[in-house]
C-alpha cells in the first residue's frame, strides 16, 4: 500500500463532516477518495448503506467511511442519515448532493412517469437533503458551511431526448442560485458543479461508440471525456476554500465542451 492509500484523517475534527450521496458507484466514490486525501471526515450516503460498492477504494479508506442508508426520494431515509452524521464528532459540515439518475427517450413518447422519476431524484431529492441539511449547517455558522451540487452542462444545452435530465440539472442550477441567496446569512454557500461527459455508468456505453470517440475528437476541446477521478478532485478541493464569494454559481467543468463553437 503506498502512504496515501494509509494516511489518516488529517484535519481537526472540528471541521466537520462531509455527506456524500449515491456514494456506492461512479463520480461518488470518487468524490470519497478524493476528500479522504485531504484529510476529511466522509459519510457514505447510498442506498444500501454499505458505502462503496464499485471501484478501487483502498480498504483504509473504507474503514474510515462512516457509511448510512439514504435514499434521496426517501425524506424519511434523509432525514435519519443526516441526523446520524451531525451526532458524530465534528457534526455535518458539508453536503454534497451527487445522486442522479439519467433516463433517456424521444419526447414525443416519455413518460410522465418517467420525467418525474427524473425529477424526484436530480431536483426534489438534492432540495430534500438541503433542507433536511440547513439545521445542521446553520449551527455551524461561526465556521461557514456549504452544499455543493452535481448538476450537468445539459443544463445549458439543447440535447435532444434528454428533456427530463436536461430540465432537471436545469433546476438544480436554480435551487443552488435560490437557496444560496436565502442561506447566505447563515454563512452556508452552494456551488453548482457541472461536468460534462464523466466516463462512469451512467454515460460509458455511450462514450464506448466509435462514432461519439470520434465526435469528441472533433467537437470538444480537449478531445475527450472526463474521467470521474479529475471531476471529484475538483469538486473536493472547493471544500478547501472559502465559498463565499461564489455562492450560487454554476462551475462548468466540460474541458470546454459547452462553450466551443466547433470547427468546420
Ligand atoms: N457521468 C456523466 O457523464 C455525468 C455528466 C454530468 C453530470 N453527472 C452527474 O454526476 C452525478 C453522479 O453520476 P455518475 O456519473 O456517478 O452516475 P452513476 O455511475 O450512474 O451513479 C449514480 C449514483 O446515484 C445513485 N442514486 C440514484 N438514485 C438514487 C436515489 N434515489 N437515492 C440515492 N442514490 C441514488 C446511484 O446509487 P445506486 O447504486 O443505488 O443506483 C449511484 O450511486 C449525477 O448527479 C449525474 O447526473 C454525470
Amino acid at each position: 500500500m503506498t502512504q496515501k492509500e494509509t494516511a489518516p484523517a488529517t484535519k481537526p475534527l472540528g471541521d466537520g463532516i462531509v455527506a456524500v450521496t449515491g456514494a456506492s458507484r461512479g463520480l461518488g466514490v470518487e468524490i470519497i477518495r478524493a476528500l479522504d486525501e485531504r484529510g476529511f471526515t466522509v459519510a457514505a450516503l447510498s442506498r444500501k448503506g454499505i458505502g462503496p460498492e464499485q471501484g478501487d477504494l483502498p480498504d483504509a479508506v473504507k474503514q474510515r467511511l462512516i457509511n448510512l442508508a439514504c435514499d434521496v426520494t426517501d425524506e424519511d431515509s434523509i432525514a435519519a442519515a443526516l441526523a446520524e452524521v451531525d451526532s458524530r464528532p465534528g457534526g455535518l459540515r458539508y453536503l454534497i448532493n451527487n445522486a442522479g439518475i439519467h433516463l433517456l427517450g424521444p419526447s414525443r413518447s416519455f413518460s410522465n412517469d418517467d420525467f418525474r422519476q427524473v425529477l424526484e431524484t436530480n431536483v426534489i431529492g438534492a432540495f430534500a437533503a438541503a433542507r433536511a441539511a440547513y439545521p445542521y449547517l446553520r449551527a455551524k455558522k461561526d465556521r461557514g458551511s456549504a452544499i455543493i451540487n452535481i448538476g450537468s452542462f445539459f443544463d445549458r444545452l439543447a440535447t435532444p431526448h434528454n428533456t427530463a435530465y436536461s430540465a432537471s440539472k436545469a433546476a438544480l442550477a436554480a435551487m443552488n442560485r435560490c437557496l444560496a441567496a436565502e442561506w447566505a446569512k447563515d454563512r452556508i454557500s452552494l456551488v453548482n458543479v457541472a461536468p460534462g461527459y464523466i466516463d462512469t455508468d451512467i454515460a460509458r456505453e455511450y462514450l464506448a461508440l466509435d462514432e461519439v470517440k470520434a465526435y469528441f475528437a472533433r467537437r470538444v476541446p480537449i478531445g475527450r471525456p472526463s474521467q470521474p477521478e479529475e471531476v471529484a478532485d475538483f469538486t473536493a478541493r472547493l471544500l478547501d476554500g472559502d465559498l463565499t464569494l461564489l455562492t450560487g454559481e454554476t462551475i462548468y467543468v466540460d474541458g470546454g465542451h459547452s462553450i466551443d463553437h466547433g470547427r468546420v
